[in-house]
């Protein structure tokens, strides 16, 4: 659907029919950038000559350690390898396994690859994360585990979790990829559940270009993740089991140490936006944040809301379309749920007919999509987003 946008609430036509956009120069939608700290403690790792994970990785592990609450922290290659680092210790191949309908892939493709099946779980309509009382429904005789992840920076409802493993007898993995210093009842989430894993990817909140880390409280379950993180070896050329090749390298954790001085204040300001996010869509009729799981805290990795198609006349793609040409870029987080993904397609015929599929995660799908989130955003950049909103919702009013 188009609009000539001379909708009578709006005298301004949208720039993509040719207006004048609310800025020329559209607001970030992310701060990727490093600072001169950030860069002299890469370098002078470099000059040192020892690239392999070394002191540097091992700072980033005490600190984010002592920082999420957890007896252990492995860096590890990737938040990929972080999941399987978590799953293979802790699933057998055959187990039934909980998993988000709506996440990033990499949760349930480990899940594959550990040869376990994943039974998609729907997702929660007000927040987005992993529904409990869907996931209670699923639970069978083989469901042996449950990975659940914090998605958008939130965590998950941990107690309600907590309290389906233990009737159940479940080992609980939590994906923090996107959750650094979330909190739950205010403590760190490195400690709950079996093992909690991380992505340090170029876009996540405490980002080192690739790398990935496993936080955990039990010390055998450290010991043998960091075995399968580097080829079974105990001592020089001398392995105890077949591992991998999942390690860090210590520019990545120079990287980490150095952004980390300024993550909690990054994230102070994320907080911040997030609450004028909140000031300034409350009175936006159709497009709605997605709320936080009550007693948690999130690290907004991301911000999203939900458009409700019913209060406009254009679809969830046209008015970000319109969005993105007055300033004010977007992105979908995601554009498909989990079980859409042709990759998990030989999971699905049976699991949506036992169960009647996954509506939530499938009309989030279609109705979710991100706005700028970062440590930098301004007010001149709300000052945009706010007009550009209110200019777009008005044009597309239905
Ligand atoms: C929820 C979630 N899990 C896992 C990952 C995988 O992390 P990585 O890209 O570091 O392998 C990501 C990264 O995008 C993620 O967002």
């Amino acid at each position: 659907m188009t609009t000539t946008a001379t909708n009578p609430t709006s005298s301004r036509t949208l720039a993509m029919n040719g207006g004048t956009p609310v800025s020329a120069t559209p607001v970030p939608f992310m701060l990727p950038g490093l600072a001169e700290a950030d860069i002299e403690a890469a370098v002078k790792v470099l000059k040192s000559g020892m690239l392999r994970a070394a002191k540097k990785c091992e700072e980033l592990e005490t600190r984010m350690g002592q920082l999420s609450g957890a007896k252990h922290a492995m860096t590890c290659a990737n938040g990929t390898c972080a999941l399987q680092l978590a799953y293979e210790p802790l699933l057998q191949p055959g187990d039934d396994v909980l998993v988000p309908a709506w996440s990033y892939i990499a949760t349930v493709s480990m899940i594959v690859a550990r040869g376990c099946n994943p039974i998609f779980v729907d997702a929660d309509p007000k927040t987005g994360q992993i529904d409990l009382t869907d996931a209670a429904g699923r639970v069978t005789e083989n469901t042996k585990g449950i990975a659940a992840t914090h998605m958008y920076g939130c965590p998950v409802d941990i107690d309600g979790v907590q309290s389906l493993a233990r009737s159940h007898g479940l080992k609980v993995i939590y994906d923090a990829a996107q959750a650094h210093l979330a909190t739950w009842k205010g403590q760190g989430i490195g400690a709950f559940g079996d093992a909690v894993t991380y992505s340090f990817y170029a876009t996540k909140n405490l980002p080192t270009g690739e790398g990935g880390m496993v936080t955990c409280n039990n010390d055998a379950l450290a010991r043998q993740i960091k075995l399968l993180r580097s080829h079974g070896e105990t001592e020089k050329y001398l392995h105890e089991q077949v591992g991998y090749n999942y390690r860090l390298n210590d520019i990545a954790g120079a990287l980490g140490c150095s952004r980390l001085d300024r993550l909690q204040k990054e994230t102070d300001a994320r907080r911040a936006a997030a609450a004028r996010y909140g000031q300034l869509l409350a009175n936006v009729k159709g497009i709605t944040p997605l709320g936080v799981t009550p007693g948690a805290v999130s690290a907004y990795h991301l911000y999203t809301v939900t458009f409700d198609p019913k209060q406009f006349r254009c679809t969830r793609d046209e008015f970000c379309k319109a969005l993105n040409a007055e300033g004010v870029p977007t992105a979908l987080h995601y554009p498909r749920s989990l079980p859409q993904q042709p990759a998990f397609a030989r999971f699905i015929d049976n699991q949506r007919n036992s169960f009647g599929g996954w509506p939530v995660a499938e009309r989030l799908a279609s109705t979710v999509f991100s706005l700028p989130m970062h440590h930098g955003l301004s007010e001149a950049h709300f000052a945009v987003m706010a007009e550009a909103i209110d200019k777009v919702a008005a044009a597309y009013r239905a």
